[in-house]
């Protein structure tokens, strides 16, 4: 039986001495957080999925909140949203699998219409993307004619075609700023627009979507997690609530806190945010304790081996955007990727 046709069947992946051994690089790196007992249960399926994308000419892109036996297991790229859409506009290859949510492989796709775009869990929404419509975009347009549309990407296509122009958490300041104007309608995350609004002279018209995970965390738990452990640094994504990021040493896209990891020559670090991300920045970390209370988001965590591998033998789940819709949406992503570039946007 060739190599290929055993990687298709679940039933067939197992854990042999070719797999352990064909796998023991990747185990050697993330041992510290993944128990070596259930490396039998995930080396078969990373063994087989990376098979699949070269027979499938694939590449898998991973936001960071991906467990880590996908992130540092059988990701070819991973980043934040910002850099996962610009990734997309760059591969050569012909099949993209996002492992993340939603609106990121519908991101994909709008940037990338002649791609076949794949996510393995198709459930895998954002309670940000899921607080706002096209309907409630257009209703916001009539109160404040003429006033520009700022929409964060975690937005569905609808969404981002009725904007003006979308940003990431790592770029929602300049995007505004971006604009030359006074006043910007600024959606769908109050929390986000909050911190935005501190930065910025520009006046912001807010919505009140928020995101289920980082709106749990409160202030009080990180005074007394500042309490019970010397040198602690801080770093919170800015979808948290504001009191939450006033306690912070830190306030990022998930991208900037992973860069921000250590800066002050801390030695012990707690991210307020997703589980996932503390694990799989402690593998380029191992001199930094992380201290991990944090809040797991369900969406992401749909995502899962066994499904990357179906996705791959059966080319599912295909993220499609109906063309009308997607070309309005890519008008909104490029002008933000623009922004990236330097250059200024029209209001
Ligand atoms: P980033 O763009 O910072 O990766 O955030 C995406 C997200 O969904 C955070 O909850
Ligand atoms: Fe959406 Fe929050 Fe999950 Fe990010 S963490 S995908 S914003 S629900």
């Amino acid at each position: 039986m060739s190599h290929l046709s055993s990687a298709l069947n679940p039933s067939e992946l197992a854990y042999s001495p070719e797999v352990a051994a064909a796998t023991a690089p990747i185990y050697e790196r993330i041992r510290d957080v993944i128990p070596a007992i259930e490396w039998p249960v995930h080396a078969p399926y990373i063994e087989a999925i990376n098979h699949l994308k070269r027979e499938r000419n694939a590449v898998v892109l991973a936001h960071n909140y991906q467990t880590p036996e996908i992130f540092h297991g059988v990701a070819d790229l991973s980043g934040d949203s910002l850099a996962l859409a610009r990734m997309a506009t760059e591969t050569d290859a012909d099949v993209i699998v996002l492992c993340g949510v939603h609106f990121m492989a519908e991101t994909a796709k709008i940037l990338n219409p002649s791609k076949t775009v794949l996510i393995p869990d198709l459930e895998a929404g954002c309670s940000l993307a899921s607080s706002i419509t096209g309907a409630d975009i257009r209703l916001l347009k009539e109160k404040y004619p003429g006033v520009p549309v700022v929409t964060y990407v975690n937005t569905s296509a609808e969404v981002k075609a009725e904007t003006d122009v979308c940003c990431t958490s790592a770029n929602a300041v300049q995007v505004v700023e971006s604009l030359g104007v006074d006043r910007v309608i600024f959606l769908p995350d109050e929390y986000l627009g909050n911190y935005v609004a501190q930065r910025t002279d520009v006046e912001l018209i807010l919505w009140h979507g928020h995101c289920e995970v980082h709106e749990r965390f409160t202030a009080q738990e990180i005074r007394s997690l500042r309490r019970r452990y010397d040198d602690l640094q801080v770093l919170a994504h800015p979808e948290c609530p504001p009191d939450v990021l006033a306690e912070a040493d830190f306030v990022g896209s998930t991208a900037g806190m992973i860069d921000a990891v250590g800066d002050a020559g801390s030695k012990r670090v707690i991210m307020i945010t997703e589980c996932s991300m503390s694990d799989n920045v402690a593998v380029a970390h191992p001199d930094v304790e992380f201290i991990r209370p944090c809040n797991l988001c369900p969406h992401m965590k749909r995502i899962t081996l066994p499904k990357i591998h179906q996705a791959l033998v059966h080319l599912q789940h295909e993220v499609l955007v109906d063309p009308a819709v997607a070309e309005r949406a890519r008008v909104s992503m490029e002008r933000m990727l623009e922004v990236g570039r330097g250059q200024k946007v029209m209001a």
